[in-house]
């Protein structure tokens, strides 16, 4: 059993909240009760003033630490051992993990802000700050119900059926699986069949497999944390579009901003490579159209691919298999519509930071949204010149250190890049 008791200036906004349905039910059961306490009731003015101007300046008012301390410090000496959490937007994000360890606490105080917010020292008094997202409410309310809401459905016994909170979205970090009703057929969609079969391995299987990729897809930030099997890893980081890289060495501009063509190097071909392959694109383009160069690269290559190096170091074989040299960033596109069936979407990268960018977010987004092939450009010497720019989908926005100082070798922004947007 839980037992609640709210601080809050407004208690009538919980009587509809707690009249109805599982909260109704859990408090008739005697698994939760919730209290309900005032702080106007712990003012000492004729006016029973809760609130006042905030120091220094500013837009609206702030709580009072006074009745709201009053009020803590009375609600704690009539409990044993409680919890006393303040919602507020700066608090740890609450969750699924939160709601659990929650359930297990007997005494849980709740404490609503209003206004701007409480008086700082009132938080001398608390045990934790909890948030229920990112975003501004207008009280701490609505939180305190979601609280509530999603740690009693957590209690033993509050749930008709002991699985069903087991089974829900978050309970072991996925998002759950689709969920079908009757009728069997509705406007021409029937219910997957796996559910009419009857097996209850199967569809164990089917609804374990659709969670982990529906939370692949929508919840890329919760998949990472979650335990899957060798082949649901498979699954889920190979359904992403496919990544090429390609590394220009013309035409690029040079400190005068002229357009030049940059030295091929050893070690830009063998690191973008090994990031390449820890991150699993499918292949790495150097592109130049000096023949010497090509040679140069094209010798590297064979040496790790089918020389001495192959032998001596096989992980660097492996590597080393992504890279292709071209003559020129068209070459590299019909090679791509050849092996892809249709041309990549390019995405310009660029240390300078400005004009109308994609953040790594809304590209990683793309990335596991989509199976159209993307073709990363990334530039040398002072970077890729306009022509080629105009001709990006996309221009990535650029990596920002925390200093001005912002010259990373060509091969290093390979590494942040790949990982930010395709790490697990
Ligand atoms: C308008 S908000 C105050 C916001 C405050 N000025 C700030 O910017 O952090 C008033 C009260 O609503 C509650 N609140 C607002 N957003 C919340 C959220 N995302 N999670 C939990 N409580 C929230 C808090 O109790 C807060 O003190």
């Amino acid at each position: 059993m839980v037992n609640f008791t709210v601080i809050s200036l407004f208690p009538a906004m919980f009587e509809s909240p707690l009249d109805h349905s599982i909260l109704k039910k859990a408090q008739g059961k005697g698994l939760i009760s919730v209290r309900l306490v005032d702080p106007r009731q712990y003012t000492t003015d004729r006016h029973r003033t809760t609130d006042d101007y905030p120091y220094g300046g500013g837009q609206g008012m702030v709580l009072k630490p006074e009745p709201l301390v009053a009020a803590i410090e009375d609600v704690k000496s009539k409990l044993s051992r409680p919890k006393v959490i303040l919602l507020s937007p700066q608090g740890r994000v609450f969750n699924q993990t939160l709601a659990a360890a929650l359930a297990n606490e007997e005494e849980l105080v709740l404490i609503c802000g209003r206004y701007e917010g409480v008086d700082e020292r009132v938080k001398a008094f608390i045990d934790d700050e909890l948030s229920i997202g990112d975003y501004t409410l207008s009280g701490g309310e609505p939180a305190a119900v979601v609280v509530i809401d999603a740690v009693t459905r957590l209690i033993p016994g509050v749930l008709g059926n002991a699985m069903s909170a087991g089974e829900e979205s978050f309970s072991d970090g996925l998002l759950e699986y689709p969920q079908y009703t009757r009728p069997e057929e509705f406007r021409g969609t029937k219910v997957p069949d796996v559910l009419l079969s009857g097996d209850h391995e199967r569809v164990r299987q089917w609804r374990r497999r659709m969670s982990v990729q529906l939370t692949g897809q929508r919840r890329p930030d919760l998949i990472g944390k979650v335990d899957l099997s060798p082949e649901e890893k498979d699954r889920i980081y190979s359904r992403r579009a496919p990544i090429y890289v390609a590394l220009l060495h013309h035409p690029v501009y040079d400190k005068n901003k002229q357009v030049v063509t940059t030295a091929v190097t050893n070690m830009d071909i063998h690191d973008i490579a090994r990031s390449g392959r820890t991150f699993g694109i499918s292949g790495f383009y150097v592109i130049t159209p000096v023949k010497a160069l090509q040679r140069l690269a094209l010798k590297i290559i064979d040496h790790w691919e089918h020389g001495y190096g192959s032998r001596y170091n096989t992980t660097r074989k492996e590597a080393l298999a992504l890279a292709r040299v071209k003559d020129t960033l068209d070459d590299v596109l019909i090679d791509l519509e050849r092996e892809c069936g249709k041309k990549p979407l390019i995405v310009v990268t660029s240390a300078r930071p400005g004009g109308r960018r994609t953040s790594f977010t809304e590209l990683k987004d793309m990335v596991i949204n989509t199976t159209h092939p993307f073709l990363i450009l990334l530039g040398t010497g002072w970077g890729l010149t306009e022509t080629i720019i105009s001709q990006s989908d996309y221009a990535l926005e650029a990596i920002e250190g925390c200093t001005d100082y912002n010259h990373l070798s060509v091969r290093s922004a390979a590494a942040i890049i790949l990982d930010r947007l395709l790490r697990r």
